[in-house]
């Protein structure tokens, strides 16, 4: 029998897929023509519902905020761009920017990103993701130069620092450890060094010259971090940036300053004029009353003063009096501010956490990552004195081992406040295969044998109806992803490639996301110094949700095999580098499932700058590694 050569036959067959879904896809988006007859047609929503999904996008883009006037959304102009006579294709893809690549990942910032088609922005294979809000800069002065301390006592306060600045940076600010090397840089450094002054008022003014030096800001102790949901009003108010007045916050002692560099000049210009400067021990002691504006009303930020200690944490404090036990108590408050970080993240989450299983049949396998993540994020973090709660937050409900939050699995997407989501989003090849039980996909098949956008669908189908087009509910699973609402309450990944799950060092990854370290050893004999009562003990695997029989093993190793295939295909796909062929065949699938591909494309990219982002930040802060003089923190560590 004669064999037909593959490869020709795929290639025609492909010319044809592609220029008959460039050609419809542009009569759908532009011309609204429906035509019945056409068998590929038939399946698509028609011209007038996308019409009207459109809109409804258009109508729901982010408000612009005012600070930048240069960039305005005009929904006209917008609906312009997809009128077929304004030639769109004309103007030129717009031009890479900086640090918007990760491997093959590429991607874009623009105010359209809420666009159903991030296509229709960059002309290529960038996705369109929000810009990046920008991290106002929380500043916290650590000298440790004077005071004698012994080893365990210097590796807690290494390890309180780190505490804090993954604290900071998870709630979208940007962490920043001053020195003495700060402090030299102003001039006024000399004058206060020459007045010798009580250890602890010199460290109060080398403290305020460091944040003088370094600008408008957010001055913050080490030992105050933010203890509360993300969208708390006093976060969110300094992680706008704009702060008029020189304030300081009630019960929060010198815990937390916010103001301009002119102010805070004119602060520490008081100050040196007192006559207070030998007796008192903050700054606001030095300066007439009205030079801080008092706010009462907060609870964003828990400070670990020594007062706070003395009154909630007796067992903290008995050890921190004596000299010879000073050491242990140290010890006990990293795991203790750790602990409360993790209790007040899952009190915000009084629905528990809900991992989405769309087409639950078939995606077992592909979600274990985020059941593995579920688990480990309602596991109860080791605490020093159980049961206790941070000091900003006296009624918490503490985490009970025999009563952990509940993880549920639902088929579809909800946005629900009370419940944090994991969603795992796979590549349409991954999902066709699995849902079709076939391992060698190939385009014919595709295109006879399998319907579009099988995941957005399920996954949205309760949120819009069953009616509506694939590309209008892509807006609403992009706002879910990466919308300032959506951000803090969820975390998503690709099947294909968890990036968070590869090494320790991934893993550390997600702890900065989540601003406290994630419960993920069992407890190891000498590992913690910490008298630990009681293990932490990790809550069995969730039972789960099936809209059908449930899996078995046999199943489930299948589901595992074409999981990994189609993760080989994916790779060997990529298009730099990747076969030809299979980037033929991928390009193929990613057509005629546009919906499925471009939330795929978007958690990847979304996932890959927000490492990239922070990769970059922790590079510029290693270039201050051993720069100081005197003991820069990082320091500390290396002994
Ligand atoms: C996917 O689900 C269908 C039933 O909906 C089942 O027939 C098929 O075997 C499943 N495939 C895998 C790999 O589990
Ligand atoms: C979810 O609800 C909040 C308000 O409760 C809203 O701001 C947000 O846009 C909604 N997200 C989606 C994806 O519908
Ligand atoms: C979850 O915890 C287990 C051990 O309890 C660990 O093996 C696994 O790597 C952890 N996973 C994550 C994502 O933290």
């Amino acid at each position: 029998m004669r064999r037909r050569n593959p490869c020709s036959y795929l290639n025609r067959r492909l010319q044809i897929v592609a220029s008959l879904t460039t050609f419809i896809l542009f009569s759908i988006l532009f011309l609204g023509t429906t035509s019945e007859d056409n068998p590929y047609l038939s399946k698509v929503p028609y011209g007038p519902q996308i019409r009207q999904g459109t809109t409804k996008v258009v109508g729901r883009l982010p408000s612009i905020p005012k600070e930048l006037p240069h960039v305005h959304v005009n929904t006209a102009q917008w609906l312009n761009r997809l009128d077929p006579f304004q030639a769109p294709a004309h103007s030129p893809p717009p031009a890479d920017q900086p640090d918007s690549r990760e491997g093959d990942i590429s991607w874009h910032t623009d105010w359209h990103w809420m666009n159903p088609f991030s296509t229709v922005v960059t002309q290529d294979e960038r996705a369109v993701l929000p810009p990046l809000k920008p991290r106002p800069p929380v500043y916290t002065y650590f000298d440790a130069g004077g005071r004698s301390r012994d080893e365990r006592s210097r590796k807690a306060e290494q390890e309180v620092l780190e505490i804090w600045r993954r604290a900071w940076w998870a709630q979208g600010f940007k962490p920043v450890v001053l020195s003495r090397s700060e402090a030299m840089n102003h001039p006024k450094y000399k004058y206060i060094k020459d007045l010798k002054l009580e250890a602890d008022m010199e460290l109060e003014l080398l403290r305020w010259l460091a944040w003088a030096s370094m600008g408008t800001g957010i001055l913050c102790n080490w030992l105050a971090v933010p203890m509360a949901h993300y969208e708390e009003p006093l976060l969110h108010f300094l992680r706008a940036g704009e702060y008029s007045q020189m304030t300081r916050y009630d019960g929060l002692e010198g815990g937390l300053y916010v103001g301009t560099k002119e102010q805070v000049e004119q602060v520490l210009e008081m100050a040196l004029r007192s006559t207070l400067i030998t007796t008192a021990q903050f700054m606001y002691q030095l300066t007439p009353e009205d030079t801080f504006h008092i706010e009462p009303n907060h609870d964003g930020v828990a400070f670990y003063s020594s007062k706070t200690i003395k009154t909630l944490y007796k067992s903290i404090d008995s050890q921190l009096t004596f000299a010879d036990t000073r050491g242990d108590g140290l010890t006990m408050l990293p795991a203790l501010i750790n602990s409360h970080l993790h209790l007040t993240w899952q009190n915000s989450f009084p629905k528990g956490i809900a991992v989405l299983k769309p087409l639950a049949q078939n995606t077992t396998y592909m979600i274990d990552p985020a059941i593995d993540i579920a688990r480990n994020l309602s596991t109860c973090t080791a605490s020093p004195i159980t049961t206790s709660c941070p000091p900003n937050r006296p009624n918490c409900s503490p985490c009970v081992s025999r009563t952990p939050m509940i993880i549920t699995t639902p088929p579809i997407y909800r946005n629900d406040s009370a419940q944090f989501l994991i969603g795992t989003v796979p590549h349409p090849y991954t999902l066709q295969s699995l849902i079709h039980n076939k391992e060698d996909l190939d385009v014919r098949f595709i295109r006879r044998k399998t319907s579009r956008d099988s995941w957005v669908m399920a996954a949205t189908r309760e949120l819009l109806g069953a009616g509506i087009s694939s590309f209008s509910r892509l807006a609403s699973l992009k706002d879910a992803v990466a919308s300032e609402h959506g951000i803090s309450r969820s975390l998503w990944l690709t099947a294909e490639e968890p990036v968070y799950l590869r090494t320790e060092k991934d893993l550390q990854e997600l702890d900065w996301i989540f601003g406290f370290r994630i419960p993920r050893h069992p407890m190891k004999d000498g590992k913690s110094e910490t008298p630990v009562p009681g293990p932490e003990r990790r809550p069995p695997p969730p039972k789960q949700d099936f809209d059908g029989p449930k899996p078995d093993e046999k199943q489930l190793l299948q589901q595992m095999l074409l999981g990994e295939k189609a993760q080989d295909m994916i790779k060997k796909s990529e298009r730099h580098g990747g076969q030809k062929s299979l980037i033929l065949l991928r390009n193929a699938v990613e057509a005629w499932n546009m919906a499925d591909t471009e939330v795929w494309k978007f958690v990847r990219a979304f996932n890959a700058r927000r490492l990239v982002e922070r990769q970059k930040w922790q590079k510029e802060e290693d270039a201050y590694l051993g720069k100081g003089l005197y003991d820069r923190w990082k320091e500390t560590l290396s002994g």
